[in-house]
């Protein structure tokens, strides 16, 4: 099955997002805003970052260099058409979070709002942990579920209601446990209530030792058991 991701014009997101009744873009984007003040990162990435929501923060706060990752590639575009000018060392990718990534270098920040919905959490998590410097931060925002109410919140815009068939809410528990086998600390947890009643939980980790399989596939490299 395609990824409905790759079917969905960035207007159409763009404007669900805005719309009253879903009112998550400026959360999104504020939530970020608090982190770069509190953490102040020269190097932050997005993963799932469509077409640059919160970019502009990003610019505000003194990051010297901004890392956007989407699948679809048209948003990618977009965002470079929006920011390239005007944002100093902005380096957009165009990739898959749960498959092969590029080598990138690696932030003191990353940002995954609203992504792990749609990824197999494990894999994606070992991505990251290879975008994440020593000792960085992974801050990860996740939907909560609602009772009563369909996790993705129907709007005029039609291309989002595939969304449901690969959106799948990952309990923050859940989250937790993948995030440590993939060498993150967990420091912190907030949940965040919109107008709307929809909740979502802001979790903050922190890098603390490389990928257990890239321990292991280290160690088998230089010869000696890894345990
Ligand atoms: C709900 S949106 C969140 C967008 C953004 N964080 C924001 O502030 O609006 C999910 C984003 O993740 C992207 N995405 C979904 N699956 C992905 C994957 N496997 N790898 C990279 N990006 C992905 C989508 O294209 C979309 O832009």
């Amino acid at each position: 099955m395609t990824n409905p991701w790759l079917a969905i014009p960035l207007t159409d997101y763009e404007g669900h997002m805005a719309s009253p009744a879903v009112g998550q873009a400026e959360m999104l984007a504020n939530e970020f805003e608090a982190l770069l003040k509190s953490y102040a990162p020269k190097a932050v990435a997005l993963v799932g970052c469509a077409g640059g929501n919160g970019f502009d923060k990003a610019a505000e706060a003194g990051v010297t260099r901004l890392v956007g990752i989407d699948i679809n590639a048209g948003y990618i575009a977009d965002a470079k058409n929006r920011y390239a000018d005007t944002i100093p060392g902005l380096e957009l990718h165009c990739a898959d979070i749960q498959g092969d990534m590029p080598d990138l270098q690696a932030v003191e920040l990353v940002y995954a709002a609203l992504v792990f919905e749609y990824v197999d959490v494990p894999v994606a998590l070992r991505n990251i942990s290879r975008l994440c410097r020593s000792n960085g931060l992974l801050a990860v925002l996740l939907q909560l579920p609602k009772q009563g109410a369909d996790a993705v919140t129907p709007s005029s815009f039609a291309s989002l209601k595939e969304l449901s068939f690969i959106m799948r809410l990952v309990p923050p528990g859940d989250l937790v446990h993948s995030a440590e086998a993939a060498g993150f600390a967990s420091l912190s947890q907030k949940t965040i209530t919109l107008q709307s009643g929809k909740q979502f939980s802001l979790q903050l980790f922190r890098l603390t030792s490389s990928c257990p399989q890239d321990a292991e596939a280290i160690s088998a490299a230089r010869g000696h058991d890894p345990t």
